[in-house]
C-alpha cells in the first residue's frame, strides 16, 4: 500500500509524484520558493548514526522553511531505545520507540530518522526493523534519513542531479560496487537503483559474484523500470558496465552472506581491490559519463583523485541537492492540500 503520509520509501511515490518533488526542490533551489510552511513548527532529527550531508542539510533546510530542528541522539544526548516488541528490557535498553515516538510527536509537525543497518543478521536487516516501529508508532510524518535497507532522501537528490547536468531523457545509468576495507550496509544502492528505475532509467548494476542485492529488492527495481519504460541489467562484468554509460554511481557494499561475519566478508573481497575502482582508464570507456557518490568517499580507494577531481565529477552537486529535495519533501509532508 503507498504510503506518501510519509517518505520511507521512494517506491511509495509514483514517478509523477516524484518529479513534482524534483520540480518543487528546483524552485527552492534558484529562489523562486522562498515560503516557510514550517514557521512555528519543530521537526525532530534522530540519529542513530553519524553524519555531515544529512545532519547538516535537515538542520538548514528545516531553518529556511521558517521550523526549528531537534536533534536527539539516542545512546547519546538522549535515552537507548528499544525497537523490539514483547522484549523484558532488563538489559541496556532503557526506552521503547512506543512511548519515544508518541512523546515526541507531541512536540514536533514531523520526525526524521536515521538507523543504519546493524548487519549481523540479514533477514532481520531486510525488513528495516528500527525504521518499521517509528511509521507504525508515529502520528506525525516520518522521513527516512537512511535506514537499513533504504535512503529514499539520497536518491531524490541523485535524481534531481542527473536531470539538472543530462536533462530528462532516458539514460544508460551503471550502478557499480566498488572495493572498500569493511562491508557497508545495502540502503544507498538499494534506492538509487530504485528510483533510477521509476524515472525510466536504463539502470545497469554491476557486481561481483557474491556481492548481489537483495533479490526482492531487484525484482520490485525491474517491476519499476518495466513501468516506467526503462530496463535493468545485473552483470558481474565491471567494464560492461563502463561501456557506453552516461552515469556512473560508484558504492561499496557488503555481502549478504557475511552478516554478522564481517573479517569474511573483508577476506573475501580482497580480490576484487584491484579492478572495483572508479578510475579514469573506465571513465574513458563511457559515454562522456557523469561520476557520482552520495558521499562520504575515500579516495583512491572507491574512485581514483582523478576522477573525482575532473569535471565529470558531480558529487557535490548532489550534495547540495540533498537540501532543496528535503526542503521539498517536508513541504509536501507538512502542507497539506499544496501541489508539492
Ligand atoms: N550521503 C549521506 O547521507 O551523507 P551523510 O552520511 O554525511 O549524511
Amino acid at each position: 500500500m503507498p504510503d506518501m503520509k510519509n517518505f520511507l520509501n521512494t517506491a511509495d511515490y509514483s514517478q509523477e509524484a516524484l518529479e513534482r518533488l524534483i520540480a518543487a526542490a528546483s524552485l527552492f533551489k534558484n529562489g523562486t520558493d522562498v515560503s516557510q510552511p514550517l514557521a512555528g513548527r519543530s521537526v525532530a532529527l534522530v540519529f542513530f548514526n553519524p553524519s555531515l550531508r544529512t545532519r547538516a542539510s535537515m538542520q538548514v533546510g528545516i531553518y529556511e522553511l521558517g521550523g526549528n530542528p531537534v536533534v536527539l541522539e539516542p545512546g547519546g544526548t538522549s535515552w537507548t531505545l528499544e525497537h523490539r516488541d514483547g522484549v523484558v528490557m532488563d538489559g541496556d535498553k532503557t526506552e521503547h520507540l512506543a512511548e519515544f515516538v508518541r512523546v515526541l510527536g507531541r512536540y514536533v509537525a514531523a520526525i526524521g530518522v536515521r538507523t543504519f543497518a546493524a548487519m549481523q543478521d540479514w533477514s532481520e536487516e531486510q525488513v528495516d526493523p528500527v525504521l518499521k516501529p517509528f511509521a507504525k508508532y508515529s502520528e506525525v510524518p516520518i522521513i527516512n534519513l537512511e535506514s537499513a535497507m533504504h535512503h529514499p532522501c539520497q536518491a531524490l537528490a541523485d535524481m534531481m542531479t542527473i536531470r539538472e547536468k543530462l536533462g530528462v531523457a532516458r539514460k544508460k545509468v551503471s550502478l557499480t560496487w566498488a572495493w572498500h576495507p569493511k562491508p557497508l550496509p545495502m540502503a544507498v544502492p538499494n534506492s538509487f537503483a530504485l528510483a533510477a528505475a521509476q524515472m525510466g532509467h536504463d539502470v545497469v548494476v554491476a557486481q561481483p559474484a557474491g556481492y548481489e542485492l537483495d533479490e526482492e529488492l531487484l525484482a520490485r527495481v525491474r517491476h519499476e523500470a518495466r513501468l516506467a519504460g526503462g530496463s535493468l541489467r545485473l552483470t558481474n562484468d565491471i567494464d560492461e558496465a563502463f561501456a557506453g554509460a552516461e552515469v556512473v554511481y560508484a558504492k561499496s557494499w557488503g555481502s549478504k552472506q557475511f552478516y554478522g561475519a564481517p573479517e569474511q566478508d573483508v577476506a573475501e573481497r580482497a580480490r576484487y581491490r584491484e579492478k572495483w575502482i572508479v578510475d579514469e582508464t573506465k571513465m574513458a570507456l563511457t559515454h562522456r559519463a557523469i561520476f557520482m557518490h552520495c558521499l562520504p568517499v575515500r579516495r583512491n580507494v572507491i574512485v581514483t583523485d582523478a576522477v573525482i577531481d575532473s569535471p565529470a565529477s558531480v558529487v557535490i552537486d548532489e550534495a547540495e541537492n540533498r537540501l532543496h529535495v528535503q526542503k521539498a519533501i517536508l513541504a509536501h509532508l507538512l502542507t497539506p492540500g499544496a501541489e508539492y
